[in-house]
């Protein structure tokens, strides 16, 4: 059996990347080491790419993927990544078009370059739910035709990170291609196991909290007083028995009048500490973190949970083995 070598784009902290090597222990389960070696990973960012030196073997190569020449990115048989899909135009041509005029929408074509240039076995990319309603959802259609223009048999599949038994009801497109039709035939998507036995958020919580992660008086009667309060569900509060709500980077500015999840406990609230946020998005407790809070909650909020990338890699390269 191969060893699949992973190129990693957009790398973040390397929620991505963890799943496609797998060897880590979650809520007493263990997620074997996957027959996979991550040869490149990079991203511009230099704190996320701290924490990911932090806990990787291969290391982060700070740059902008656009100063990234395709013969500088080694061989590999996986093309993985988030991309940012911060804006895409659709150019009302016949057919129409991806528009190339924003400069983060261009980032995604930075992707079909590569696989245009290195022609990997698969690749695998991860957006917000959202990619497959924007622009009307003319922009999603668009996105697949370029991945397929690289050379791609592609499928899709929007998966609930909770029903991997992750404590979050977080909903993401994983988008998958092969280079080779057979492979792509033999593919499918993991399915949950967990539907039925969701992990609560009580399984995660941290025992001794700091006093900075309280919000002073001051910030709850704010929100009690801010005609949104009935809507915003007093600040999102948490029901503890259910997996939490989506955390995202947003998660570095949290308030009270924020839709960010926050904790009820003790008649008091609270932010979810970084190490609790790890815990939501599936992250190991040996996973390093550094000192403070935003840093690693922008980083841990852009992760793609490690237990569900684990379960698409294991389903990817078993459909490559034929
Ligand atoms: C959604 S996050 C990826 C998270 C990562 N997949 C994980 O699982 O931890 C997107 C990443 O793209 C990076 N990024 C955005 N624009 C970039 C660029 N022009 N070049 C390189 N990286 C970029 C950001 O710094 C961010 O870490």
């Amino acid at each position: 059996m191969s060893t699949y070598k992973i190129a990693s784009f957009f790398s973040g902290c390397g929620g991505m990347d963890l799943g496609t090597e797998g060897g880590f222990e979650f809520l007493g389960k263990k997620y074997t080491r996957l027959k996979t070696q991550t040869v490149f990973a990079t991203d511009f960012d230099k704190d996320v790419c701290e924490i990911y030196n932090l806990n990787f073997k291969n290391k982060c190569l700070q740059a902008d993927i656009r100063d990234i020449a395709s013969s500088d990115v080694p061989d590999h048989d996986i093309l993985t990544g988030g991309f940012p899909c911060q804006s895409f135009s659709v150019v009302a041509q016949n057919p129409k078009r991806l528009g190339y005029d924003d400069e983060k929408g261009k980032l995604f074509f930075e992707m079909c370059r590569v696989l245009k240039d290195k022609k990997p076995k698969a690749f695998v990319a991860e957006n917000v739910k959202g990619l497959l309603s924007a622009n009307k959802g003319e922009t999603f259609p668009l996105i697949l035709q370029e991945f397929e223009n690289a050379g791609y048999h592609v499928s899709y599949q929007v998966m609930n990170a909770s029903h991997f038994g992750v404590p979050q009801k977080r909903e993401r497109v994983f988008i998958v291609g092969f280079r080779d039709k057979k492979a792509s035939e033999n593919f499918s998507f993991p399915t949950g196991t967990l539907k039925e036995n969701l992990t609560p958020i009580k399984d995660i919580l941290e025992d001794e909290i700091d006093e900075k992660y309280y919000f002073s008086e001051r910030a709850v009667e704010g929100m009690k007083k801010s005609k949104n309060s009935k809507t915003m569900n007093k600040g999102r509060a948490q029901n503890i028995n259910e997996p939490c709500n989506t955390v995202t980077s947003h998660l570095a500015k949290v308030s009270l009048n924020s839709t960010d999840p926050v904790l009820f406990e003790k008649d008091r609230y609270r932010m979810f500490t970084p190490r609790e946020v790890a815990r939501i998005q599936s992250f190991p407790e040996n996973f390093k973190l550094l000192d403070g809070k935003g840093k690693n909650y922008r980083a841990l909020g852009n992760a793609v949970a490690p237990v569900v990338m684990w379960h698409m890699t294991k389903n990817i390269t078993k459909a490559l083995e034929y």
